[in-house]
This record gives C-alpha cells, sequence and structure tokens, in this order.
C-alpha cells in the first residue's frame, strides 16, 4: 500500500462550476462520473487506499479535493480558497485529513488554492493566481518550515492554478508548459516540455512507479514516457470541461507522511 488518497464524488451540480479562464460547455454528469470512477479505479490500482467521499449537492467543485488542503511530510494544511464559492468545502475534508494527519489552517485574511502548491521534494512552490496571494503562500511557509521545507513564491499567468502550468513527474522532475510559467524557476529540476500543440498537458499525477495522466495529451505523454517514465492514460475529458485536471481530484497521504499521527 503506497498510502491514502482522499477523493470526492462528482457533484450533481458540477455543471455550475467555477470558470476562470475556460468558456462553458455543457457538461455530461454521467460521462464525468464514469470518468471519476475511472481515476479512482487507476489510484486503487496503483496501490492507494482511497476514501471516497460522498458528494456535495450544493458545491459544485468539490470533486477538486485538491484545493483544500495541502499536504506535507506529517501535517495537513487546510486551506482559505480563493473562490468564496469552494471554501464550504473544507469542512469534510478536514474530518478526513485529521484521521490520518495532524491539521493546521490557513487563516480567513488570506487566500491560497492547493492547485498552486506544488511540493516537489522538500521544495514547496505557491503560484500566484488569482486563488492565491502573498499572504497564504506566507502562512503556509510558517507552518511548512519546521517540518524542512523552503517555500518559494513563483509567477504564473494564463491558466487557474501554478499545477496547470507544473506538476512533478517525480521528486526531481518536473512536466511543464514554459509559456505559462517560467523554467528558470526550477532549477534542480529535470524538465519535460509539454508538446506545443498541448498547452494544458503540464499536469500529472506522481502515484509512485506509473504517472496518472489525461489521454488527450498523446504527444506530451510520448515525451513523458521518452524520459523514462509509466504513464497511465484515462479520459478526463469531461471534467477539464469544469476546469480541472488530474491532480485536481485527489489529496494523496504517501503511507511515510503518517508517520507522525
Ligand atoms: N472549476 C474549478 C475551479 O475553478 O476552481
Amino acid at each position: 500500500m503506497r498510502g491514502v488518497a482522499i477523493a470526492r464524488e462528482v457533484s450533481r451540480s458540477i455543471r455550475d462550476c467555477q470558470l476562470t479562464h475556460l468558456a462553458r460547455h455543457p457538461i455530461d454528469l454521467e460521462r464525468a462520473r464514469r470518468q471519476h470512477i475511472g481515476y479512482i479505479t487507476a489510484l486503487t490500482e496503483s496501490g492507494w487506499e482511497v476514501l471516497n467521499l460522498p458528494e456535495e449537492p450544493e458545491l459544485p467543485d468539490s470533486v477538486f479535493v485538491e484545493d483544500t488542503a495541502v499536504v506535507l511530510d506529517g501535517l495537513a494544511v487546510l486551506t482559505h480558497p480563493g473562490s468564496e464559492s469552494r471554501r464550504p468545502e473544507v469542512k469534510s475534508i478536514a474530518i478526513a485529513l485529521s484521521t490520518l494527519l495532524p491539521v493546521a489552517s490557513i487563516s480567513s485574511s488570506a487566500i491560497l488554492d492547493g492547485g498552486d502548491v506544488l511540493v516537489a521534494g522538500r521544495r514547496v512552490f505557491v503560484g500566484m493566481s488569482s486563488r492565491s496571494n502573498h499572504a497564504g503562500a506566507s502562512e503556509l511557509a510558517e507552518l511548512a518550515k519546521p517540518l524542512g521545507y523552503e517555500v518559494e513564491v513563483v509567477t504564473v499567468t494564463s491558466c487557474l492554478h501554478l499545477k496547470s502550468a507544473v506538476t512533478a513527474i517525480d521528486s526531481d522532475t518536473l512536466l511543464i508548459n514554459p509559456k505559462w510559467v517560467s523554467p528558470n524557476l526550477f532549477e534542480g529540476y529535470k524538465h519535460v516540455e509539454v508538446h506545443p500543440d498541448e498547452p494544458d498537458g503540464a499536469n500529472c499525477v506522481d502515484l509512485g512507479g506509473t504517472v496518472l495522466y489525461g489521454d488527450a495529451y498523446p504527444k506530451t505523454k510520448r515525451r513523458i514516457q521518452a524520459a523514462g517514465f509509466d504513464v497511465t492514460a484515462i479520459a478526463m475529458d469531461e471534467l477539464a470541461k469544469a476546469e480541472g485536471a488530474a491532480t485536481c481530484c485527489s489529496l494523496l497521504i504517501p503511507i511515510s507522511f503518517r508517520s507522525l499521527v
């Protein structure tokens, strides 16, 4: 067992989701739910025990659990999401996380979405987006520092979250769209760049042993494979209409992170 993954079923109100950079297109709820089941199955088959919380009918974006917390080695930090409509999502995640890790919170005077926080080894990058600000990054830094993490603030453009532009393939390799975030900010890591035809393809999940990835980006997938990684590609295009990607749908708590409970 690699650890516990927290997820949540797709809300029946997902059609009313927040959209920042995408035009609104009808979302087929049943198709989105089938894709979410495919996601959960991929996690399970990769050795993760999935805690799939029941849907929140009144919270359209609540399948995107990533934004509600930042998971560190020995601490979960509950966020104060930048979008007011998403703040009620945190409560049930707090209950689930508190069974696994000590929990702390970002205050209501700051904003932070988990999608803006990239943890790669002991470095934590926080993207300044419409959903996260310097106060949020600063509070996260205070909480993370005693655990040995360094927090760095980075500029990101043209996308919702930092992790729309860059994610970790493993602890020292990043998948990156250089048009949305500067690769120079990530010295010390190996980089795999998205194919220019696939700007939305920078979001993947390191499941340990395989990389979970949307099947809409075959050219970038080949680049990840060429860098030596196994890729598990799944359909996520219906969920992508709600401006969510692979990392958005889970909070991963590796078994080693639970040692302080
Ligand atoms: N629809 C995802 C978000 O805007 O947070």
